[in-house]
């Protein structure tokens, strides 16, 4: 197959908030840096985030970054590596109000300071009660953050390829990276991005799922192009389901809801959450709040005529506050639910919407791989940030806007990185590996030629329904083993698509199969990797895991205070420990989980 090479200093793949964060840093340092982009950047999935991004302003009440780092060390049921957390919750400041200054027009309190809501598990003084954290452009945040980190980047001539799908990481035997190979989507040329800096921002993979407020285009792409390039993906067990999808469409109703006072009912009109987390109640972690849904739904107290959801209701909130602060849930309450949410509560259900783990990193954005032992080397010419990265902020379960928070500190963190490394250590372009770019040219060649092979749709949906059924809000034992074969032949089928009708699909059916590539190992790396976890924890709760003293909750920290690492070659797993040890201030000790 024909390619030409286009050289740039930096290539980043994704034009979410993560890519958009450390194109920045590099275009104004005056690196030419280009980024692929499967849609318009403004169309990324960013555009998808409501309710706002968490930062201790403290503009409606006295807050503070160590509480912040406690909430968010408790959220990942220590999980999360605490130098790290520390890292992301210092800066959360600095990067909000860097982002005002780019534009970004945040919703104002009477005295001018950014409004700031209250998210579910963010609270004041280690845990006391909830805090307004979050803060918000009504609830369209990730829509505005977008656009004023795309017009940044105009200014600082960054050069955008849209629609263009990015193909494989281009790495050579030593493990270093030098670009990408990449795909016009329009009309199937293909380039090698050759750079000294490669930066993966590609979003999540919760299209693996059946049900997902996640958008089409997410695919994996960037975490797939990692572990066929032999890096392997921390913590790919948990998945985060946030509590309030719109029953059967899945959509997204911002937690930002419950923050303004909404509150979930069951069939007999109870507020159940009083039940579960008698403290937080609707405000608890999102992980404790799909859980206390899906049981009320197992046990009978769903609503409708199949007993299948529960409702959020907000009829008590002024209308005035509604339009003012939540003009998009009531648009997307009368298009996808038909319910005005003015006047009757919205049917929501847990929908697959986070996942926490992804391309392991350190809190400076590069991608950093085991060398021996519990020693960990950086891959040189190799950063990640946002949710294809795991930096590891969110451990087992992530807090309602620690997502934007993420994206702007490590895209940012990524972006600096690079930019020291092309200024001090790697100043000429490394050459490219053949082996590499003739390994991703043979892939896409493949669906040139491949009869008689499954379709690409059938085969996406039997991997969704499978992970749907077999690794959801609650996990069984034998479900999962189960889910491990049966994964395991949906693979082997992906490896075999074909494309059926050329002519008339062409480039679009080429496109969602080598998305499927990306989907199938971002499945199995979930599936074996919740299959070993023998314990319950965050989002990852397990029927077998014994609550005892020892093991609160099922949560077995003797055994299991450690990150899952897959590799894809020998479908394999390995562990490396939880770093424990914040930058300056103590250790947040362990305890049980209670809000
Ligand atoms: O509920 C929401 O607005 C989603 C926010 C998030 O996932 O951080």
């Amino acid at each position: 197959m024909n390619y030409t090479v286009r050289k740039f200093d930096a290539v980043i793949v994704g034009a979410g908030g993560a890519g958009l964060r450390a194109a920045i840093q590099l275009s104004e340092a005056g690196y030419k840096t280009a980024v692929l982009t499967k849609v318009f950047p403004t169309r990324s999935h960013t555009v998808a985030a409501q309710g706002g991004v968490a930062a201790s302003l403290g503009n409606s009440e006295e807050d503070h970054w160590h509480w912040h780092m406690y909430d968010t060390v408790k959220g990942s049921d220590w999980l999360g590596d605490q130098d790290a957390i520390e890292f992301m919750c210092r800066k959360a400041n600095e990067v909000v109000v860097e982002l005002e200054h780019y534009g970004m027009p945040f919703d104002r309190l009477d005295n001018g300071k950014i409004y700031q809501r209250p998210f579910g598990g963010h609270m004041s003084n280690f845990g006391e009660k909830p805090v307004r954290r979050s803060c918000a452009a009504a609830d369209r945040t990730g829509h505005a953050m977008l656009h004023a980190m795309y017009q940044r980047n105009v200014k600082v001539n960054t050069q955008f390829f849209v629609e263009w799908q990015a193909l494989d990481l281009v790495r050579d035997a030593e493990g270093d990276v030098m670009g990408v190979t990449a795909m016009d989507m329009e009309t199937g040329e293909i380039v090698v991005f050759h750079a000294k800096a490669t930066i993966f921002a590609t979003g999540g993979a919760g299209r693996i799922y059946y049900s997902s407020t996640n958008a089409f285009i997410n695919t994996g792409d960037g975490v797939g192009m990692a572990a066929r390039a032999g890096i392997p993906l921390e913590d790919m067990e948990f998945w985060q389901f946030h509590p309030t999808g719109v029953a059967g469409a899945g959509v997204l109703i911002t937690e930002g809801v419950r923050g303004e006072g909404g509150i979930l009912r069951n069939s007999a009109g109870e507020r159940f959450m009083e039940r579960y987390a008698p403290n937080a109640k609707d405000l608890a972690s999102r992980d404790v709040v799909s859980r206390a849904m899906t049981t009320e739904i197992n046990e009978g107290r769903g609503c409708g005529p199949n007993e299948d959801f529960v409702l959020l209701d907000i009829t008590h909130l002024p209308p005035e506050t509604i339009m003012k602060r939540l003009p998009g849930i009531h648009e997307i309450g009368i298009q996808f639910a038909g319910v005005d949410c003015l006047k009757e509560p919205l049917p929501v259900v847990p929908t697959c919407h986070y996942q926490m783990g992804g391309i392991p990193t350190n809190y400076s954005g590069q991608v950093v791989v085991p060398r021996g032992g519990n020693h960990s080397e950086p891959v040189l010419g190799f950063y990640a940030a946002g949710e294809c990265a795991c930096a590891s902020v969110h451990g087992a379960n992530r807090l309602g806007t620690n997502s934007l928070l993420d994206l702007l500190v490590f895209g940012k963190s990524a972006g600096e990185t690079a930019v020291n490394d092309l200024k001090n250590s790697v100043k000429a372009h490394k050459p490219l590996a053949q082996d590499a770019i003739d390994r991703s040219l043979a892939r896409v060649d493949r669906l040139n030629h491949q009869k008689d092979g499954a379709d690409v749709h059938e085969t996406r949906l039997a991997m969704q329904r499978t992970m749907q059924k077999h690794a959801g809000v609650f996990r069984f034992k034998d479900m999962l083993a189960e889910g491990v074969k049966r994964i395991d032949e949906i693979a082997g089928q992906v490896a075999q698509t074909q494309i059926k009708d050329k002519s008339k699909v062409f480039n679009t059916a080429r496109i969602e199969a080598l998305e499927l590539d990306n989907l199938i190992e971002v499945a199995k790396a979930t599936i074996v990797s919740a299959n070993a976890r023998t314990e319950s924890r965050g989002a990852h709760v397990r029927d077998d895991a014994t609550d005892t003293p020892e093991t609160p909750d099922g949560r077995d920290d003797r055994n299991w205070l450690k990150h899952t690492l897959w590799y894809r070659e020998g479908n394999r797993l390995d562990y490396k420990p939880v770093q424990m040890k914040p930058m300056s201030v103590d250790t947040i000790e362990l305890k049980k989980r209670a809000y």
